[in-house]
């Protein structure tokens, strides 16, 4: 099969970590005989360097034009404390998100077997967690009107959804639930805010057409206390897009480390494949940023955009080993040896060449 990949390595540890992902894409390609094409785009910092644009039109076509974006972070210190930056590298990823209609953010929690005691959180209460936080991501107070009156001392953010932007993110929730444990929680706030009483009501009236799924309605501030009680009483869970900000972030530390939690974003043109985490300025160009989210990343890529789960379901199992033989990065190594960025992504890289295969270690 012929792979046609955007890869959009970014900001900070961003191109570390995409590079060791190209290293495994590269070797799982060879092992089952596809062809990857890869073309580079600019974002972030690097693209208002290149062209003063975090998000250029060349890069938006190269996007357009490939059957799936492999993204690493974006984000540069330089713009963290100055508030009045003309053009800062996060509007190239809300720019890129809205303009490739991507509406949906797929982002997973679960668990490694090896790592279950890096979690902040005790043994009992994350073992079995495998959830996905669907958050919306083209709508709400992150596109809403916003702006200052009264002289600049008053400011102003609004959240907005329509009922049909409801509808589609609802329905890949229904879907995936019923790919799965068949459980949906929409989560809102719907005791104070009217967006989320559309959601709730929209929510509601699709119930009658996926039946077998079970949902509950649970408050946002709710679902951040249950999230570190019972992470596993969640199967997939629906959210606007600031919610699902933070509550994303606050799940991705379950698994014991956000190096380790990849995220596709989907909707109406090419999906998008990335880490959870960001730009990790501190880090970059050391060597020592964790791969994996993105190597996971990549895994998420072969399945979801091209339906090749075989290579998805290797490129986890290295993962898994990796992680169980210590072959990992400082976040992880405790008082053990740290590997580099570029030999973990080596040595994955080597083990997706091993014509014997891998025995794959169960995800839970
Ligand atoms: C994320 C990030 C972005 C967001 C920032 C960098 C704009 O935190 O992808 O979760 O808030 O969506
Ligand atoms: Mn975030």
């Amino acid at each position: 099969m012929e792979l046609n990949i955007a890869l959009l390595p970014g900001d900070g540890i961003g191109p570390e970590v995409v590079g060791q992902a190209v290293k495994v894409v590269d070797a799982v390609a060879e092992k089952f005989g596809h062809r990857v094409n890869w073309t580079f785009g600019l974002t972030g910092a690097a693209a208002i360097d290149a062209v003063g644009d975090p998000y250029p039109e060349s890069t938006h076509e190269i996007c357009l034009a490939a059957d799936a974006v492999l993204f690493g972070a974006i984000g540069h210190p330089r713009y963290d404390n100055d508030p009045k930056a003309p053009v800062r590298p996060e509007q190239g990823l809300l720019k890129m998100r809205k303009q490739l209609g991507l509406f949906a953010n797929v982002r997973p929690t679960f668990t490694f077997p090896s790592l279950i005691d890096n979690s902040p959180l005790k043994r009992e209460r994350i073992e079995g967690t495998d959830l996905i936080i669907l958050r919306e991501l083209t709508g709400g107070i992150y596109f809403g009107e916003r702006g200052r009156k009264d002289n600049g001392e008053t400011a102003f953010d609004t959240c907005t959804y329509t009922r049909d932007e409801v509808k589609r993110l609802a329905k890949l929730g229904f879907e995936m639930a019923m790919n799965r444990r068949k459980k949906l929680c929409c989560v809102d706030k719907a005791n104070v805010l009217e967006s989320s009483r559309l959601w709730r009501e929209t929510v509601q009236d699709m119930e009658k057409d996926f039946p077998e799924v079970e949902v509950s309605y649970e408050f946002v501030d709710a679902v951040a206390m249950r999230l570190v009680q019972w992470p596993s009483s969640y199967d997939v869970l629906i959210t606007e897009n600031l919610f699902g900000d933070i509550l994303t972030d606050e799940a991705s530390v379950i698994s014991g480390s956000m190096g380790l939690m990849p995220s596709a974003s989907i909707g109406v043109h090419t999906s998008l494949f990335e880490p959870i985490h960001g730009s990790y300025p501190q880090a970059a160009g050391k060597d020592i940023a964790n791969p994996l989210a993105t190597v996971l990343s990549a895994a998420m890529l072969f399945e979801d955009a091209f339906g090749l789960k075989e290579e998805a379901e290797l490129i986890r199992a290295v993962v898994n080993k990796s992680l169980a033989e210590g072959i990992v990065t400082e976040d992880l190594a405790a008082n053990n040896k740290a590997y580099k960025t570029s030999e973990v992504g080596d040595w994955l890289a080597a083990q997706v060449k091993l014509p014997e295969g891998i025995t794959a270690t169960p995800a839970q």
